[in-house]
């Protein structure tokens, strides 16, 4: 897709990834829609955005809660005539083992990280089927493919919005709407904070990727109609150990995280 004059709907578009990727979208053309859940923060960005794409806006707006995205994709629709690009980015991670996590911990993952993406979808699609055009970038994880001691909830998360990409890319394929996936490795950005423990900081201090490395791999899957993105392709190592030797892979993988477990 050509991404001069699209307009693209970021969720979590206040920091981190999502701020890096309205930056790199309006850089190439894109009117942007940035949408999060804390004011002041998405101000803080349009401003930004706004150098580069003036007719830029902010939503907020709480992605796990389905009334409130109905109306924000509407005041979108009504502002603009059209919808080119949605970017599924919002999301939460907390580092615990299964047994110290709490239900509403567990349940905020799943409602976050996956509900959230669906009904953005839901409420989208009908309008990208009626322009018979339209990409929609969801933001998985590598670690939803390696399955890490520590991240049940985030994996399962992100496994489960892996498994819907592939699903609705082979119904929207030949409908003019490009469905991506994006499964990043470890990025340096807030997704951390909430982490008070041994497997957090090291996984945390293992996240050096720059936001904006991202951020350039999510605008070229748009630009080259891409299913599935690893971002850094290094990753793809990891992966392609872990299917074709997963027992190998587990004793390696525990080999170097036993020492954090406790
Ligand atoms: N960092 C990594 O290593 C890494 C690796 C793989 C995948 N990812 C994925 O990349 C995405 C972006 O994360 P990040 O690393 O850039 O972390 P981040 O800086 O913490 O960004 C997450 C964004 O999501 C927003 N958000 C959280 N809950 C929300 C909700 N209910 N409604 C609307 N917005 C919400 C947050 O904004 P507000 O709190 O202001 O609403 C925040 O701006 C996430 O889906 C994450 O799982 C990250």
């Amino acid at each position: 897709m050509d991404l001069k004059n699209r307009v693209a709907m970021v969720t979590g578009a206040g920091s981190g990834i999502g701020k890096a990727t309205a930056l790199e979208l309006s850089r190439h053309g894109c009117t942007c829609v940035l949408v999060g859940r804390i004011e002041n923060k998405l101000a803080q960005v349009l401003d930004q955005v706004r150098s580069l794409a003036p007719d830029s806006m902010l939503a907020v707006c709480d992605v796990s809660n389905k009334t409130q995205v109905k109306q924000t994709v509407q005041t979108v629709y009504e502002r603009y005539g059209h919808i080119d690009i949605l970017v599924n980015n919002a999301g939460i991670m907390v580092v615990k083992l299964f047994a110290d996590l709490s239900d509403e911990e567990f349940d905020r993952h799943m409602t976050i990280n996956y509900d959230g993406a669906v009904y953005f979808i839901r409420e989208l699609l009908p309008i990208m089927k009626k322009h018979a055009s339209g990409t929609i970038v969801n933001m998985a994880s590598v670690g939803g493919k390696l399955n890490l001691p520590g991240l049940t909830a985030n994996t399962a998360s992100k496994a489960a919005l892996y498994a819907f990409s592939e699903s609705l890319y082979n119904e929207l394929k030949d409908e003019g709407i490009h469905v991506a996936v994006i499964l990043p490795g470890g990025t340096s950005t807030g997704l951390f904070e909430s982490t008070y423990n041994k497997l957090g900081e090291y996984y945390r201090d293992q996240s050096t990727m720059p936001p904006e490395r991202v951020a350039r791999s999510i605008r070229e899957a748009i630009e080259k109609e891409r299913f599935e993105t690893v971002v850094p392709l290094s990753n793809r190592l990891f992966i392609g150990f872990h299917s074709v030797f997963p027992g190998f892979f587990r004793k390696w993988v525990m080999r170097r995280l036993r020492g954090y477990l406790k």
